[in-house]
């Protein structure tokens, strides 16, 4: 097992990454120091693992609360679910939540646990990649508004990450592909070592081996632990991690949540932000290529949807929280390992990157979503 800590002064947690942990006692009585423990699941992950994670908390007064899965109850409605069985178990300002899911679950009960009483503890028990790489890590806690994605949330530390790698296997082959999306996205931003060998062995995550999974986990983790500890709230460093979003939050809106995974819409997203990055004259065509032939390796969207407009795309990015004072910023590359923030983009060139990608899709988005 793996320990990594983020390093955040008295509010420093440890991310704890390895095979089986879901059954180690061990792991909850030292992390959580309430006595009332609510567990928070959706209806698939539930009957895979929460009486496994039962069982580790038997020291503890337990509930749970069962969420309907998908990202379109990712919902004030959820937080509520959440609060209303706080209150009717009459659980404490010092009790704890447990998410037990992806991001979805993470996300959600992040936020239920920074508003009930003005804030509880949390741990993370992140079950797929995307969670287990970047999700249950940094804080960030919310849900989605029907005019714009994660539009209403809370800055929360969780106590504990606990990353069990063995979850992994029940997950399908799509959304291990969508969360790699946010690993190749750590490569892009500042860590070109990491996408090298992302590239060299992208078969060997095609194929789910235990060791490459294990150490994209670390290596990702590792990453997310010493932004987040440079720039919790975001002011400065920590907006690199939105390569892609502006773009991807954009087509989960537009095509309504959970159509596209979450972890396809980055992919995506991320190819057109080098696109544009690309028509600035910053990058060389190689750099789109080498990311557009990962994409199509982990069988990934290079194309927008199909009668996705491209003007509606550029309204609907202008909702996003990196949008200062009515400005649009974006994250957009200097080459791979290098990305910056800035609103200093061409208008123009944006709306050719947006083109370019609806008047390509008709063979290879073929499938998606
Ligand atoms: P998800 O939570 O919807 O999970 C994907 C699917 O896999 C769901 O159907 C889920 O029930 C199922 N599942 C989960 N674990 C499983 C397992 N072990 N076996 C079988 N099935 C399993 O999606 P996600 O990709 O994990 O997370 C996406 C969400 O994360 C988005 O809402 C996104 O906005 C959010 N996110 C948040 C942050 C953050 O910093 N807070 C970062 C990135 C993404
Ligand atoms: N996933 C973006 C962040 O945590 O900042």
């Amino acid at each position: 097992m793996k320990k990594i800590i983020v390093e955040l002064g008295e509010r420093s947690y440890p991310i704890y990454a390895g095979n089986d942990l879901l059954g180690k006692e061990n792991l909850f009585s030292e992390n959580i120091k309430s006595r009332q423990v609510m567990v928070v699941s959706n209806t698939t992950v539930a009957p895979l693992y929460l009486e496994k994670v039962m069982q580790s908390l038997k020291g503890f007064d337990t509930a749970s609360v069962i969420l309907e899965d998908g990202e379109q109850y990712k919902t004030l409605a959820a937080v509520n679910d959440i609060i209303t069985a706080l209150l009717e178990k009459r659980f404490s300002r010092n009790s704890c939540l447990v998410a037990l899911g992806g991001g979805v679950v993470g996300d959600i009960t992040g936020f239920a646990a920074a508003c009930y009483q003005r804030g509880i503890d949390f741990v993370q028990i992140p079950t797929t990649v995307l969670a287990q790489v970047d999700s249950s890590v940094g804080g960030k806690t919310g849900v989605n508004h029907a005019a714009g994605k994660n539009m209403i949330g809370a800055f929360h530390q969780p106590q504990a990450v606990i990353a069990d790698t063995s979850v992994l296997d029940t997950l399908d082959d799509r959304e291990v592909s969508a969360g790699l999306a946010e690993v190749l996205k750590y490569g892009l931003i500042r860590d070109a070592g990491f996408f090298d060998w992302i590239e060299d062995n992208v078969d060997s995550l095609v194929n789910r081996e235990p060791e490459a999974l294990a150490y994209i986990i670390e290596q990702s983790c590792s990453n997310k632990a010493d932004i987040v500890a440079e720039d919790e709230r975001e002011s400065g460093v920590r907006a690199l991690l939105n390569l892609g979003h502006t773009f991807g939050h954009a087509i989960e809106t537009g095509l309504g949540y959970g159509t596209w995974l979450h972890g396809e819409a980055i992919a995506l997203g991320m190819l057109m932000a080098a696109d544009l990055s690309r028509r600035m004259g910053w990058i060389e065509k190689e750099v789109c290529e080498r990311i557009e032939s990962m994409l199509l390796k982990l069988k990934l969207p290079v194309t927008l949807p199909d009668n996705f407009d491209p003007e509606k795309m550029r309204e609907l990015m202008s909702v996003d929280k990196k949008a200062k004072d009515g400005v649009l910023f974006l994250i957009l590359l200097k080459g791979i390992g290098e990305a910056v923030v800035t609103d200093e983009f061409d208008e123009d060139l944006l709306m050719e990157t947006l083109n370019h990608f609806a008047s390509n899709n008709s063979s290879s988005s073929e499938g998606k979503g």
